[in-house]
């Protein structure tokens, strides 16, 4: 096949492109490098034997998009490109809303225009409602709580409508649960900017002595060991997910639902201890409050999308840290080290 990847150069982009090229076929990265490096690409190259095309612009660009259908010719489309910082999404959320749901627009629109009928969306488990359980269900109520979360709810809805009223369509809504790990190579990983919002990767770092200790938000949920509980999942299952996703579409128009999770949660104080298993070493930790805005559980349930798409979770947590503990000692300061 011939896929367009937004956001290629992006910690589940990169690893997706990796695993596209690897089952032979020809890929084109969309990126404008805002939150992400070229050196990705190069070392996805390097792990391949082969390169994706890649074209810097921003999927908004319409005139840029309209070129990269035309040269390129893609039959499908994944679509990773969208910024995706929670807290940040609340002091600026219209950078939010304009990069996230115009760039998906114009793809969309663009994708009509030059025939291409197959796209494979980035949800988030985030879109959960509040009101319910886990195990999530896809057919779970949804909502969101930020606008981050509302941009990803508004998303499927338009494509829903688009799927809708358009019989050629054929949309993969993919709603990630937690992604961890890196390649086991070590030669990519997910290499945040700044002070990391998400768990393994502050882990990473009080690992390498860039930070002292973790805060652990709160103590006193209802879980076991009183801290939170999420669906971690390794990066190159939720990219062999994406793969998976892309051969349903080619037989099955119309709208489509998926969660990617394992089933499976952890607390952080088992990420912790299974991280200091990892990297042979202790990791500092304190508890501290809450973060406003956390829940007390997130899980899959992950029948729909082993049934469907015959794809299951394989890593372990256990894989995801020594995977991520080698990306970071070897790239103490990510792709910024090349
Ligand atoms: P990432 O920031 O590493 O990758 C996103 C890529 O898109 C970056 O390379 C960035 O430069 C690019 N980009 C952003 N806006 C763009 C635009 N308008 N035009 C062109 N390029 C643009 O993030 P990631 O963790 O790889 O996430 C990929 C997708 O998965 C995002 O849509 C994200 O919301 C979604 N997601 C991520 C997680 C997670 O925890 N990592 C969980 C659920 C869903
Ligand atoms: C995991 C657990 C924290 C950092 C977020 C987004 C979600 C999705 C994935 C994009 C929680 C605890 C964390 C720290 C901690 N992204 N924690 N100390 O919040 O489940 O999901 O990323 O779609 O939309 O909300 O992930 O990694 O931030 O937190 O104790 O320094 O680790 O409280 O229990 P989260 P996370």
């Amino acid at each position: 096949m011939r896929v367009l990847v937004t956001g290629g150069a992006g910690y589940i982009g990169s690893h997706t492109t990796l695993a596209l090229l690897q089952a032979g076929h020809d890929v084109l990265v969309v990126d404008d490098l805002s939150n992400s490096s070229e050196e990705s690409l190069r070392r996805v190259a390097e792990l391949a034997g082969r390169e994706a095309q890649f074209v810097e612009a921003n999927v908004r660009d319409e005139a840029a998009l309209d070129k990269a259908f035309a040269d390129f010719r893609p039959d499908s489309v994944i679509h990773f490109a969208g910024w995706k910082a929670v807290g940040e999404s609340t002091e600026i959320p219209l950078t939010y809303y304009r990069e996230n749901i115009g760039s998906t627009i114009t793809l969309v629109e663009t994708m009509a225009k030059h025939g291409c009928t197959r796209i494979v969306f980035s949800s988030s488990a985030t879109v959960y409602g509040e009101e319910s359980e886990p195990p999530f269900t896809e057919d779970a109520p949804t909502g969101a709580t930020n606008p981050y979360g509302r941009t990803k709810h508004m998303l499927e809805q338009i494509l829903e409508d688009a799927a809708a009223a358009n019989p050629e369509l054929s949309v993969a809504v993919l709603r990630y649960f937690n992604p961890i790990g890196a390649h086991e190579s070590g030669r990519i990983g997910e290499d945040p900017k700044g002070i990391p919002n998400n768990l393994l990767p502050f882990v990473a770092q009080v690992a390498a002595g860039r930070r002292d200790k973790l805060m652990v938000f709160g103590d006193d949920y209802a879980t076991p060991d009183g801290t939170g509980r999420r669906d971690y999942i390794h990066v190159v299952d939720l990219a062999a997910g994406h793969l998976a996703a892309l051969d349903y579409l080619t037989d099955h128009a119309g709208y489509h639902v998926w969660n990617l999770g394992t089933g499976q949660p952890s607390s952080v104080l088992e990420i912790v201890h299974a991280f200091e298993a990892a990297a042979g070493q202790e990791i500092p930790y304190q508890v501290v409050a809450r973060r406003p805005g956390d829940v007390a559980e997130s899980y899959a349930n992950v029948d729909k999308a082993h049934a469907e798409l015959g794809w299951r979770a394989a890593k372990t947590v256990a894989d995801a840290c020594a995977d991520t503990y080698r990306w970071q000692s070897q790239n103490p300061n990510g792709f910024a080290d090349a």
